[in-house]
């Protein structure tokens, strides 16, 4: 099937999901496969991102996340590191006309403290001047762990119950939330892995509590909207409990 057609298959099903993750992989193993630098893998990596963002448009969705570089990722070789930070203000500097023009909302999630100045200036540049679109929300994970994001929310509600702003005992899973980096944002419905790894890799462990998981084994350089859109064709016809039974 064509994308057109599987678009036109997911809008006859009716409701699509509200917020997609992707944890992107691959770049290093499609660049591998090509004897060519990791950083080439990487770059190309970047027009699958332009791929989901405009299918993301296209299929209707809500919320769309991009695993785009882990805190781990801090200790690959220095290199890569930087390759991949100018790559990310290449995307926002040469994006952010696109992203205007398609009313896409960007919000940037992790220790952006860790960023580059020029890195940091980007990433602050592109959320202002997209801070009021509502079309799309992409929110792109950036030196970002899930551990690191839940100690951080601990901490902060630590720190009121010492202020005496917040009683202990009304610490529930809202008040939990509201200090995660995704506070206001819906849980994912659907996370989409590719390059054919089994696991979570330390993304947003409490959001995708009851995510629905789609691993494809193309590599990211290779993903397009017509992977997106069977992933989402596939995730409709899946039945979703949230740990009940079914009526
Ligand atoms: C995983 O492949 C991918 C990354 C660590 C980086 C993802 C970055 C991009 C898709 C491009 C830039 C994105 C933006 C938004 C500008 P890997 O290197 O772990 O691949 P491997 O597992 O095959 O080695």
């Amino acid at each position: 099937m064509t994308s057109d057609e599987l678009l036109a298959r997911i809008r006859l099903n009716g409701a699509v999901p509200r917020h997609v993750a992707i944890i992107m992989d691959g770049n290093g193993r499609w660049a591998r496969e090509r004897h060519l630098p990791r950083a080439l893998g990487h770059r190309n990596g970047m027009k699958s991102v332009r791929e989901a963002v405009e299918g993301s448009i296209q299929a209707g969705l809500e919320v769309l996340s991009l695993f785009a570089f882990s805190q781990e990722n801090w200790q690959r070789p220095v290199t890569e590191v930087t390759a991949l930070m100018s790559l990310l203000e290449e995307y926002v500097e040469r994006e952010k006309a696109e992203l205007i023009a398609n009313g896409v909302r960007v919000r940037v999630i992790g220790d952006l403290d860790r960023l580059s100045p020029a890195a940091r200036q980007a990433v602050d540049g592109v959320m202002d001047a997209t801070a009021h679109n509502d079309r799309l929300t992409v929110q792109l994970f950036i030196s970002y762990g899930a551990r690191a994001e839940l100690v951080r929310a601990a901490r902060r509600l630590a720190a009121a119950a010492v202020e005496g702003t917040l009683d202990p005992a009304d610490i529930d899973e809202d008040a939990f939330r509201a200090h995660l980096y995704t506070n206001g944002s819906p849980d994912p419905d659907l996370l989409i892995r590719t390059s054919g790894e089994q696991r979570i890799s330390n993304f947003m462990l409490w959001q995708l509590a009851y995510t629905e998981l789609h691993i494809i084994p193309v590599l990211w350089p290779d993903f397009t909207r017509r992977d997106l859109f069977a992933a989402i064709l596939e995730y409709q016809s899946r039945e979703r409990r949230f740990g009940k039974v079914t009526a």
